[in-house]
């Protein structure tokens, strides 16, 4: 079997077979196939598609592309959330305390930022120490101590995902529904979790723009994920503005404590909510509403609080800046984003706020670069909002006083203001069960 066939196959529309993709996956995942062939191969994926057993052969060769963890010494139900990326979405910083605080057993194996989304690896690594970096013993021990562990691939887990991921959030390559599917799919089920709940994101910021593609691709890693014998639970929900009022490493992490302590913004900690009672409810601990109660009361008493901190000091961070969140090192340079008009603000093309947040430094423009963990976005006015002219609509972060222009322009281009209030979104618009 040669790469080169595979790609050739692909690129003219053939199906290709379990081994083959199987061959690729470890071709690369050993170093025997090269950047360029893979990124020829992940574009061909791209333009022709993937049927749904070309996309469940992915999806095992990446579980399967090293370990796959054992929770089972681990006493409990163990679950995991995950989302398909958004603009300011940090939730799962917050969810996964919250419901280890409820009792459920939370492993989570998070990615970077990818395209003009936020990756939760990059978020946590913001707090100084912060390891993503857990071995199997160090994160097993954790969930078990502490109730929640985030961490990122390891090599031995799901390592197909982390050369493929970071290969597709610089060949333009990420919006594709298989792609995702497997990708998300590879690292949770590796993971060896009893009940997974994934928020698929919709609108402008989202990869997938209408909710046509939202409830595609969570019908597809349902039905994948059910075959594995997981039970699963997707949300559709809404991505047309971003979620809470900051974009960015360190000002996520903020938010992701706001949270904690019952202050974050509206739409932040409706989500939180949603999914971790979910994730809850899959696995069995009570109605709906009783779960929704038990997240209101961890967060109320302060437990959830304290298993963000349990959990930031297990893996080896300084929860003083958890405690005190002004000790987070603050950007050398901002810049207040005004509203050239009175009336309301009627969309925001969320994707360019991401890809703005990336300009200012928050992202990667190469799989090598380092990310700025104190540049970003914070948002002074959403969707809906009234404006005059002259009103701050965003403050933007970054190092060098250099960066603002581009990012700037990007901000500007990307709302529109009307004279009477736009129509609501709702922002859970859907499940898939
Ligand atoms: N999150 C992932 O883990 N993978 C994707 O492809 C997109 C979002």
């Amino acid at each position: 079997m040669r790469a080169y066939d595979i790609i050739r196959r692909k690129r003219d529309g053939e199906e290709l077979t379990d081994g083959e993709i199987r061959f690729f996956v470890r071709g690369y995942t050993e170093g025997d196939i090269p950047d360029y062939q893979a990124s020829a191969f992940l574009m061909a994926a791209f333009l022709r598609g993937l049927s749904f057993d070309e996309t469940v052969s992915l999806t095992d060769a990446i579980v399967h592309s090293g370990r796959t963890l054992d929770l089972g010494k681990i006493p409990g139900v163990k679950a995991d959330k995950h989302s398909t990326g958004g603009v300011g979405d940090g939730v799962s910083l917050a969810v996964a305390p919250i419901a280890a605080a409820c009792g459920l057993k939370v492993a989570m194996m998070s990615g970077r930022g990818l395209g003009h989304t936020g990756g939760t690896l990059d978020k946590l690594e913001s707090i100084e120490g912060y390891r993503c970096d857990l071995s199997e013993a160090e994160f097993l021990r954790t969930i078990e101590r502490v109730g929640c562990s985030i961490i990122g691939q390891t090599d031995s887990l799901a390592p197909a995902d982390k050369k493929l991921y970071a290969l597709r959030d610089v060949t333009a390559t990420v919006d594709k529904k298989e792609l995702i599917a497997a990708s998300i799919l590879g690292k949770k089920l590796a993971e060896g979790i009893d009940c997974l709940v994934l928020d698929v994101k919709c609108g402008s910021g989202a990869f997938m723009k209408t909710e046509a593609d939202a409830r595609e691709l969570a019908a597809l890693m349902v039905r994948i994920a059910r075959s594995c014998g997981k039970k699963v639970t997707a949300l559709i929900t809404d991505m047309d503005t971003p979620l809470g009022n900051a974009v960015g490493n360190s000002l996520e992490v903020m938010e992701a404590a706001d949270c904690l302590r019952g202050r974050a913004p509206e739409d932040y900690t409706r989500l939180t909510y949603e999914l971790a009672s979910r994730m809850l409810y899959l696995a069995g601990f009570g109605s709906p509403e009783a779960c929704r109660t038990q997240c209101e009361r961890a967060v109320e008493s302060g437990a959830a609080f304290r298993k963000f901190r349990e959990m930031v000091a297990a893996q080896g961070g300084n929860v003083d800046w958890i405690d005190d969140t002004t000790l987070f090192p603050r950007a050398a340079c901002s810049r207040i984003v005004r509203a050239p008009r009175d009336g309301f603000i009627s969309r925001i093309d969320t994707e360019k706020y991401g890809t703005a947040a990336v300009l200012l430094g928050a992202g990667r423009q190469r799989k090598e670069d380092g990310v700025d963990f104190s540049a970003g976005i914070r948002i002074l006015k959403k969707t809906g909002d009234a404006v005059a002219a002259g009103d701050g609509i965003a403050v933007l972060f970054a190092s060098h006083e250099e960066l603002f222009p581009q990012a700037e322009k990007l901000l500007f281009a990307s709302v529109g203001y009307s004279d009477a209030p736009p129509p609501a979104r709702p922002l859970v618009l859907g499940t898939v069960e």
